[in-house]
């Protein structure tokens, strides 16, 4: 047990491994700098800060990122997150809102869909505390995945863990292998994870994690000034960030169907120049949040089904952002095996490669 064990809460779509940030943190930073990450995704930056005992800022667009990222900031104890969770399923009745149809009835179990259901209510209804906020990390992270030989730790039918099944992919997947959804242990589960991700807290440094779009100056007000700036921007073409959580979206409130339809707040994908001058808003916006002494840390690659090359697009993304790029560096060998790209390809194509960008204030 380590007290790095909450970052793996949850998988994200093109997350980062945890020693980047760290490392990063380690050799520039010091206790008490302040960080920002403005596209902060299932906020390993966040959760690197903490670890250095350094508060941070996160903002993401996406519920289901900002949902993840808080609870990297959030402390509460596994007995406490388990018997919320509990008490939510003791107290509830019937959810006022159940999904019907084949997915579901081949997703979940009935009695398991029935308590989720609970669960998703009461958290919709009140999602204040830190006990809260880690219970619904936990749930989401548990959603769906694959059934193991022996008890099974997701509640749903075998599903892949990081993207949501395809409704129409997975119905048939499933019936083609008459794999009927197991009555899992809900609390049970939350009760295992719980002590596998809480067990041993890290320091509790304070911060705040945004649901924002890091387009629009104002998200960041009301933030202390920042010396570090470590991010991951969406890479030019990767679009599906939604569409491809639309089980855990609908957890979080969202529809009990895919929807495929251009989500607000998300970086637009319809030229490189046009990408590029979206990004360089951002670079612009936490500018004005950084001391004079600042360094902007990008970790940027790029994949294969658009032409534009992934270093033009960020070089013209940081002219007159306030920033002025000093180095870039490959991504070392020992990450390039998780590269954000490989988290979702099934077969990897050969890949683009990542690099760091360091920038300091212009
Ligand atoms: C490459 S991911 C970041 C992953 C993160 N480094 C991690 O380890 O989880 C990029 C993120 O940018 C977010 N994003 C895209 N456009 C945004 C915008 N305009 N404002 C804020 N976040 C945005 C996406 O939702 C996505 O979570």
């Amino acid at each position: 047990m380590s007290n790095e064990a909450l970052n793996a809460v949850c998988p994200y779509y093109t997350m980062y491994p945890l020693g980047f940030p760290l490392r990063v943190l380690e050799q520039y930073g010091k206790q008490g700098d302040w960080v920002i990450d403005p596209f902060c995704g299932r906020g390993t930056t966040n959760f690197a800060a903490r670890l250095r005992k350094m508060p941070s800022v996160g903002v993401d667009s996406s519920p289901v990122a900002a949902a993840l990222a808080q609870a990297k900031l959030a402390t509460a104890t596994p007995s406490g997150v388990t018997a919320s969770a509990r008490a939510i399923v003791k107290a509830a009745k019937e959810p006022t809102s159940l999904p019907t149809g084949e997915f579901w009835r081949l997703a979940y179990h009935e009695h398991t869909l029935v308590q989720l259901c609970q669960i998703r209510e009461a958290l919709l209804a009140d999602c204040s505390s830190d006990t809260r906020i880690l219970l619904r990390a936990i749930v989401l992270g548990a959603l769906h995945g694959p059934r193991p030989k022996g008890a099974p730790s997701y509640f749903s039918n075998q599903s892949p863990r990081t993207f949501a099944p395809k409704p129409k992919y997975a119905v048939k997947f499933w019936t083609a292998r008459g794999m009927q959804p197991v009555d899992v242990d809900v609390l049970s589960i939350i009760k295992t994870r719980a002590d596998r991700y809480l067990t041993e807290p890290p320091p509790n440094v304070g911060g705040k994690v945004l649901l924002g779009d890091s387009r629009v100056a104002d998200t960041f007000t009301d933030i202390p000034k920042a010396r570090f700036v470590v991010t991951s921007p969406p890479y030019f073409g990767m679009r599906t960030y939604l569409p491809d959580q639309w089980l855990r979206l609908w957890f979080l409130g969202g529809p009990d169907y895919v929807e495929y339809r251009q989500p607000e707040g998300q970086l637009e994908h319809s030229g490189a120049d046009h990408f590029a001058a979206e990004m360089g808003r951002v670079w612009k916006n936490v500018a004005k949040h950084t001391t004079n002494d600042a360094r902007l840390i990008i970790r940027y690659g790029g994949i294969h089904d658009r032409d534009a090359v992934p270093m033009d697009v960020l070089k013209k993304s940081l002219v007159d952002s306030g920033w002025k790029m000093k180095t870039a560096k490959a991504v070392p060998d020992s990450d390039s095996g998780r590269r954000q790209v490989r988290q979702f390809q099934a077969v990897p194509k050969k890949a683009i490669t990542e690099h760091d960008v360091y920038c300091h204030r212009a």
